[in-house]
């Protein structure tokens, strides 16, 4: 029961014990993640970025320090109200300037027109799309010509994950997401295999090139 609950709530956090236990493990084990993904995007000051599954805000947190006070905004898409409530607190100020807004909704179907974004990123999110395709091609349709998505994973942690049995409502598959990648019009499409501190993640590159539309 216990178990359970704890899966659900990795999976979609929700307001109570579990989802503050789940939120505490995101904020400690993931927060290299979040900032190496956003090191990797090599934001600019006047970017439009979104960050899908942003969890507690670590990552739209860095990534505001990173663009400094150019015109460029944030934004970040959840599909859990407990974790809008989360990082709303934590980036209230940004929030308030209109540096940063965020969106509940499901990746599945993008709230944002068509070419908005240069730079998209997400940590341990792909995983939980009902149809990897679909969310592909919904970034796919949201990203500008010439743009970049970055994703980080730890695949150590989460192969001790599927041990424990934590990711049952997941699909931790890397080789098939870089395959939805390229056959949903990705360019460039690289696993890195890379460092921090001594702690090995991987960060999979994604490029958008020419778009007809
Ligand atoms: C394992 S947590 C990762 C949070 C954070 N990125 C991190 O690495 O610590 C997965 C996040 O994805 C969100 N999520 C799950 N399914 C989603 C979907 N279909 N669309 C958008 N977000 C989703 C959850 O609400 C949760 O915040």
């Amino acid at each position: 029961m216990m178990m359970e609950k704890f899966c659900q709530n990795v999976k979609l956090p929700q307001k109570g014990f579990f989802g503050w236990l789940t939120t505490k493990m995101f904020e400690s084990k993931n927060r290299f993640l979040e900032v190496n993904a956003v090191k990797l995007c090599e934001l600019k000051p006047d970017h439009q970025v979104l960050e899908l599954g942003f969890g507690p805000g670590l990552g739209l947190e860095a990534a505001v320090k990173e663009m400094k006070d150019g015109p460029g905004k944030l934004w970040g898409l959840d599909l859990s109200p407990y974790m809008i409530e989360v990082a709303g607190k934590r980036l209230k100020d940004d929030i308030n300037s209109g540096r940063v807004e965020l969106c509940l909704g499901s990746v599945m179907d993008l709230p944002f027109e068509a070419n908005t974004f240069d730079r998209v990123f997400h940590c341990n999110c792909f995983y939980f799309w009902p149809n990897i395709d679909r969310g592909v091609q919904e970034i796919m349709r949201v990203m500008k010509p010439d743009s970049l998505m970055v994703t980080t994973i730890n695949q150590a942690s989460i192969n001790k994950a599927i041990e424990r049995g934590v990711l049952k409502y997941a699909n931790p598959n890397v080789p098939l997401y870089i395959e939805v990648l390229k056959r949903n019009g990705f360019s460039n499409v690289n696993i890195q295999e890379l460092d921090d501190s001594g702690t090995a993640y991987q960060a999979i590159f994604a490029s958008v090139g020419k778009k007809d539309n």
